[in-house]
């Protein structure tokens, strides 16, 4: 399979998009239109997420879901306190601030012009899911595993439909605030916060390290020959 030829931007796809195109073209999105989602997507969307697997199948994942309502217009604006606080620190630790400087052309500096665009309009996000995990045994640091199955999910579900999203770790900073305005009751994680939309420009090909990098055979660090990168596989610059 050549991933070239399941880049969606080159025309008009089906809906739903079929599973390996999904899961090779779902990449965070962070520039949506103000078009909201309606019902029946959201629903199949939660539906979909909610078919993940969960240790002895439990299901400890719950996702609450802002859209319009006061308290979701509430929480938004918390979120988009926390969501700059959360990027103007990356910026400056992850040296995004000095690409910009250097070349505002560079890759990292579109990176940072996005990420600053996001954060910047956290409140017209359409949705917003904080997704939840639901202890029923004391916390452990295993126990996202989970949760982020039903994330991914989430993201490969909207996908398939024609939106985007982007799983986030920004709704931290302001824990107190959200769990105080929208009743999360103590013995519930907040795991991931998970915004939604349709995207600003087309979807397209994910871009990974070498497969080579990522798959040993029969011991670490041996090389597995068949594990190939389709034709036309596109990869991150980045390298250990
Ligand atoms: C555990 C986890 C935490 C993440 N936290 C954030 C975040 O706080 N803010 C954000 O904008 N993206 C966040 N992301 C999204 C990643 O930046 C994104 O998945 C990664 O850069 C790959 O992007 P791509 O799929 O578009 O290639 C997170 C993703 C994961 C899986």
């Amino acid at each position: 399979m050549a991933i070239d030829a399941v880049d969606p931007s080159a025309g008009e796809e089906p809906r739903p998009i079929d599973l390996l195109t999904g899961l090779a073209t779902t990449r965070a999105i962070r520039r949506y239109t103000d078009e909201p989602i309606p019902d029946d997507d959201l629903a199949s969307i939660v539906w979909h997420a909610s078919r993940a697997p969960s240790g002895s199948n439990r299901q400890p994942f719950r996702f609450l879901v802002l859209r319009d309502g006061p308290r979701a217009a509430a929480a938004k604006a918390l979120l988009g306190t926390s969501f700059r606080r959360g990027w103007a620190a990356k910026l400056r630790n992850d040296g995004y601030d000095a690409s910009v400087e250097a070349d505002p052309t560079s890759p990292k500096a579109r990176t940072a012009a996005a990420m600053q665009h996001y954060v910047d309009h956290l409140e017209s996000v359409p949705v917003v899911v904080l997704v939840c995990l639901e202890r029923y045994r004391d916390a452990s640091p295993f126990e996202g595993a989970s949760v982020y199955p039903a994330c991914q999910n989430l993201l490969l579900a909207a996908r398939a439909l024609g939106w985007g999203g982007a799983l986030t770790m920004w709704h931290q900073m302001v824990e107190t605030e959200l769990r105080e305005l929208l009743a999360i009751p103590d013995e519930v994680a907040l795991s991931a916060c998970i915004t939604l939309g349709r995207p600003t420009g087309a979807h397209g090909p994910v871009r990974r390290r070498p497969i080579s990098d990522l798959v040993f055979d029969d011991g670490w660090g041996e090389t597995a020959p068949w594990a190939v990168d389709p034709d036309g596989t596109r990869h991150t610059h980045w390298r250990r």
